[in-house]
């Protein structure tokens, strides 16, 4: 009798509190939504929801980077939270708005032209949310990965995203290829043809790194490139996920080098991205030294270019990891203020750059239609002077004739390539206005005369800053002509956002060969 009691008792309470401990847990747990992209992909959301009454708490985890809800709250069916997101140097809160209805989640998300996006999701699987937030491997101990003996000038070449982003596709590639022979870009010295992100597709049952429709056989694409006298260039993350949400490399690193080799790829920009979900970034040497060693273990020379925007000290340990480059600092865009802040970021990081060995300042926006083509000259010539990859990043299929010459001039382009391998340093800054030097080979130095300021404005140089004296030998890069030995020093009136490139030498150059 006691027993009947207890149960029914028991019984009783579970049926009352059932509706609120089901109404409490109603949004917790791992939900996965998608919203169509403009480029007839699909953009995906995760999020990890924690219901408590009304308060709402878990992340928010966008393709590269989990960020922690704030102030989430739920009432009926509706619920809302925000995230602090990192915009360069700026911290914005997202606001999100959604609604379950059945088990269908409808969110309502920040678009990044300032409007908004629907998601429409369900209750993520037990695999989706393994595969978005898997164990951790951890990396292996730290050890000097060989010189690879590659890039002792600075890379040169093209990227697909500055210009193309989502849309680059087989065609682009090999109709850019073409373009680079006929258009004189190789004959310059451009060599790498390189595929940015979004050629990945689904990995295979044996988990084999597969491409996506746009990029049919990668294997025949190498091959056609390759008979163009080029070298072809890839992209992928240590992280699940690439930056733009594409299949990453973690967990089958060995296994994606391996394939890029029997494809024929000759060099890899590997991006951070999503690795920050699994990985601290006091990991970042181990994880880019497990693809370091993946790379060199596949036999084929793989240039490797290190991007994770120049977190943790990276030119400390670039070479260390088998890195021939490293971004220094976050994405460039097609703006004066964007490349002048860049360049200016480089200054202090002179002595980690060698043969081999680079800091990359990212790619070129020379002929993107954001700047002038008197602020693409100053931002061509500063890449120069700072000894950067040269990775042209427009359009090389309708390239004008004034884009061309910029990014074709011998001179220029020998400053980038003197295989001292220095890079530059800003000799003085007098308000707007600043003068960068860089030692080369020769004995000789090249000069930039910079006028940051929004009107013309005299730019000056004493030989002693240049640690020279007496009478110099000058030349003009930009006009390719010699303006015989001048005394004291060197000044000019320079254009708005303009630069003069001179190179200055004690005495006659000794005739080559
Ligand atoms: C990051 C990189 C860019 C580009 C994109 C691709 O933002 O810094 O250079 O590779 O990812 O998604």
């Amino acid at each position: 009798m006691r027993r009947t009691v207890f149960v029914v008792t028991l019984a009783l309470i579970v049926a009352l509190l059932c509706p609120i401990v089901v109404w409490a847990a109603d949004l917790s747990g791992d939900w996965i939504a998608t919203a169509p992209r403009p480029d007839g992909g699909q953009s995906q959301l995760m999020f990890r929801l924690t219901q408590d009454g009304t308060r709402l708490t878990g992340i928010l985890s966008l393709p590269s980077r989990d960020l922690a809800i704030q102030d989430g709250q739920v009432s009926g069916a509706d619920f809302s939270f925000s995230v602090q997101a990192m915009f360069g140097d700026n911290a914005r809160t997202l606001r999100y708005a959604g609604t379950l209805s059945g088990t269908t989640v409808t969110l309502i998300a920040p678009a990044p032209n300032g409007g908004t996006r629907t998601f429409t999701g369900r209750r993520a699987t037990a695999a989706e949310s393994a595969a978005n937030w898997p164990e951790r491997v951890p990396p292996p101990a730290l050890h000097p990965v060989p010189d690879n003996g590659l890039a002792r000038t600075p890379p040169m070449g093209w990227n697909s995203w500055n210009h193309f982003h989502g849309q680059v596709d087989d065609k682009t590639i090999r109709e850019t290829a073409d373009a680079m022979v006929a258009n004189g870009m190789r004959a310059a010295g451009y060599l790498y043809v390189n595929i940015d992100d979004t050629w990945e597709g689904t990995r295979d049952a044996q988990g084999n790194i597969q491409t996506n429709s746009k990029f049919p056989d990668m294997k025949a694409l190498a091959d056609y490139v390759h008979s163009k006298g080029l070298k072809i260039g890839i992209y992928s993350s240590p992280g699940t996920k690439t930056c733009a949400g594409f299949e990453g490399s973690y967990g089958h690193e060995e296994q994606d080098a391996r394939i890029y080799a029997a494809w024929g790829i000759d060099y890899l920009k590997y991006d951070w991205c999503s690795a920050g979900k699994i990985y601290q970034d006091s990991d970042m040497q181990a994880v880019y030294q497990k693809m370091g060693d993946a790379l060199r273990a596949t036999g084929r020379p793989i240039v490797y270019s290190l991007c994770q925007y120049g977190r943790e000290q990276v030119w400390e340990w670039g070479p260390e990891v088998g890195g021939n480059l490293w971004r220094t600092t976050g994405d460039i865009s097609d703006h004066w203020k964007s490349m002048i802040g860049i360049a200016g970021k480089q200054e202090g990081l002179e002595q980690w750059s060698k043969p081999g060995h680079w800091n990359d300042p990212d790619m070129l926006e020379v002929g993107n239609g954001g700047m002038s083509d008197t602020e693409y000259r100053t931002h061509f010539t500063l890449w120069c002077i700072l000894a950067a990859p040269l990775l042209a990043g427009n359009d090389l299929r309708n390239a004008s004739r004034s884009t061309l010459d910029l990014l074709e001039n011998p001179e220029a382009i020998a400053i980038d390539q003197d295989s001292l391998g220095r890079q530059g340093r800003r000799v003085s800054q007098n308000g707007k206005t600043m003068v960068w030097a860089r030692q080369l080979a020769d004995g000789s130095q090249a000069v930039a005369l910079v006028n940051e300021d929004d009107k013309p404005g005299t730019v000056a140089v004493s030989w002693s800053q240049l640690g020279l004296r007496g009478s110099l030998l000058v030349r003009d890069l930009w006009t390719l002509r010699d303006l015989g030995r001048i005394a004291g020093g060197f000044s000019r009136e320079v254009p708005s956002h303009g630069v003069v490139l001179i190179r200055v030498r004690v005495s006659e150059a000794k005739p080559r060969g």
